[in-house]
């Protein structure tokens, strides 16, 4: 199904998405039964170590440490009936939520994972709000039904009020707990019977002719049944009918229940991508937009790793294909630098190998294995100089200095977090005055993560250090005005790896000050990757 009949088939049948959730509740083993259906990996429990790793901060470092379960698992891509999907894994920590932000760039839809007994939880509700600021479709997936969990319109009343998005019920269970026994499949009128014996097994459909069908009596047990007929119709009285246009709005999300390690509830979720997904959408560029269905090929990079490989310092940035059918070998035009690219060995995320990719469409991500060229927000095209807009880089929260722990190691440091830099896992300035380094962050972890990279992958300890200031704001302005404006400021002023200006300070004061004493000038908290 899709509302773009004009799209080529193989461009409308893709549905790229990101899942948010907070931790625990089921991201991890939602993605491993995704892929079980998608034939991507032949057994569950591969990508489990990601979610074990997740528990403590220590086995986080070490999941960090083993980049390959990490960058596996960035983009991962899997068929499932008619439809190609393309998961991108969104960091699962808050103090990476500018990490996440730009992933979810790169994708159509997100699938909202909540646990049945919990509810919505912060960490959720943050993600929420990133996707509304995109207006992206969210399809919601409530898990952990075969334990205790809440009653279903306390639920569904909870996501309405908390997240201010009408809810409409795709499935509704029958039973709770330990008496759940599956789901009433709303929209195909089907009975979805739960199998506890085999976690693996894609559930039985029983079709039902409605639900006064005889038939639902054979399959539900009384004491259940007259319940779930009585909820049944309460929930057609206060909730709000399916609308597949305010679903693709943002303004409705659907909501499955179901049991992801039981592998419940998991084929009608993925229907649901298939049907609400929606297919690969327009990316905003100037100076217009890009159509997916443009035959030329253009994409744009949301994400780079690197150091994947600490042998060799390759890096592998993430690129989102906005447009064309792509083919392995294709020179492309790194828009920034007007250079020609040859991309071929571009990666494709299969689960859990990486796999060369011979082709791919708009709406695909691949890997581009390089040597630092390309950066976070970079444009490839076919030639015409678009540049993708919206993928924006966030003024750091928290700031500290940092040097190498061996003085004579200063350069080698400098390498290090320039390429961190690129990388997006930090920010680092240069400050005018004086030696060392400042090196921003949106939440304290990323701190631990860095120092514990640099050392790992460079060799190289290190030390943080409190820095004299809090804030950082990006300088804008005429080229002559931030100059002088640079040069009367000069302790307060650092470079970023850019080489753009940056005004840092501890107090707002300053920053009113500079607006109001530098008409010319503007400060910014955030600054759009070029
Ligand atoms: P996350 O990635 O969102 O952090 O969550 P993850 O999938 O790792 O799941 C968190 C815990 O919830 C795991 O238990 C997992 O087995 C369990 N879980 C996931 N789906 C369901 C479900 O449908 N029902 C029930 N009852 N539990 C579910 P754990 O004990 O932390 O890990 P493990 O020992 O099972 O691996």
């Amino acid at each position: 199904m899709t509302n773009r009949p004009d799209l080529p088939p193989e461009i409308a049948r893709r549905r790229t998405f990101a899942i948010i959730s907070h931790p625990d509740a089921g991201k991890t083993t939602l993605t491993e039964k995704f892929l079980l259906y998608g034939g991507a990996i032949q057994m569950a429990g591969q990508v489990r170590a990601k979610g074990e790793a997740r528990r403590t901060r220590s086995d986080f470092m070490q999941m960090e440490k083993d980049r390959g379960i990490s960058v596996s698992a960035s983009a991962m891509s899997f068929d499932y009936k008619d439809f190609r999907y393309n998961l991108v894994d969104t960091p699962g920590h808050s103090d990476f939520s500018e990490d996440t932000y730009r992933t979810l760039t790169a994708v159509d839809a997100a699938v909202m994972v909540i646990d049945g007994a919990k509810g919505v939880e912060s960490q959720t509700r943050k993600l929420f709000e990133v996707c509304r600021l995109r207006d992206l479709p969210i399809l919601t997936f409530c898990n952990k039904m075969d334990r205790e969990s809440r009653e279903t319109f306390e639920i569904v009343d909870e996501i309405q009020e908390n997240l201010a998005i009408d809810v409409t019920p795709a499935s509704w269970p029958i039973g709770m707990g330990r008496d759940f026994i599956g789901c009433y499949d709303l929209l195909r009128d089907r009975l979805e019977l739960m199998d506890r014996a085999d976690r693996n097994k894609v559930a039985e459909s029983i079709e039902i002719n409605g639900l006064d069908d005889p038939k639902l009596a054979e399959h539900v047990p009384a004491h259940l049944l007259e319940p779930f007929l009585e909820e049944i119709e309460m929930a057609r009285e206060l909730l709000p009918p399916l609308d597949v246009q305010a679903v693709l709005d943002g303004t409705m999300t659907p909501i499955w229940f179901g049991s992801a390690i039981n592998s419940f509830g998991v084929k009608e979720l993925m229907e649901g991508i298939g049907d609400f997904g929606p297919e690969p959408q327009p990316t905003s560029a100037t100076p217009r937009q890009i159509s997916p269905e443009e035959t030329k090929v253009s994409g744009f990079v949301f994400k780079v790793q690197a150091n994947m490989d600490p042998k060799h310092r390759d890096r592998v940035a993430f690129v989102r294909l906005a447009s064309g059918h792509f083919n392995r070998g294709m020179k492309l035009t790194h828009v920034r630098t007007k250079k020609p690219m040859a991309i071929s060995n571009p990666v494709l995320f299969l689960a859990s190998d990486r796999e060369l990719a011979e082709e791919a469409w708009a709406g695909d991500i691949i890997g581009i294995p390089n040597h630092g060229q390309l950066r976070i927000g970079d444009t490839l095209t076919e030639g015409e100089a678009l540049k993708v807009t919206g993928i924006p880089s966030f003024a750091p929260e928290l700031l500290q200095g940092v040097r190498a722990g061996d003085p004579m190691k200063a350069k080698h440091l400098e390498k290090a977090l320039m390429q961190f830099a690129e990388e997006g896992a930090a920010k680092v300035f240069k400050p005018m005055i004086g030696s060392g380094f400042i090196v921003g962050v949106v939440g304290q972890l990323q701190f631990e993560v860095l120092g514990s990279r640099i050392e790992m992958e460079y060799g190289l300890p290190v030390r943080f250090e409190a820095s004299q200031f809090t804030s950082a704001r990006w300088v804008h302005g005429p080229k002559d005005a931030v100059e002088k404006f640079a040069q009367a400021n000069k302790q307060h002023i650092s470079y970023d790896n850019d080489g753009d200006v940056v005004y840092m300070t501890r107090l707002q004061w300053d920053i009113d000050r500079v607006e109001r004493d530098y008409p010319e000038i503007t400060l910014s908290a955030t600054k759009e990757m070029m």
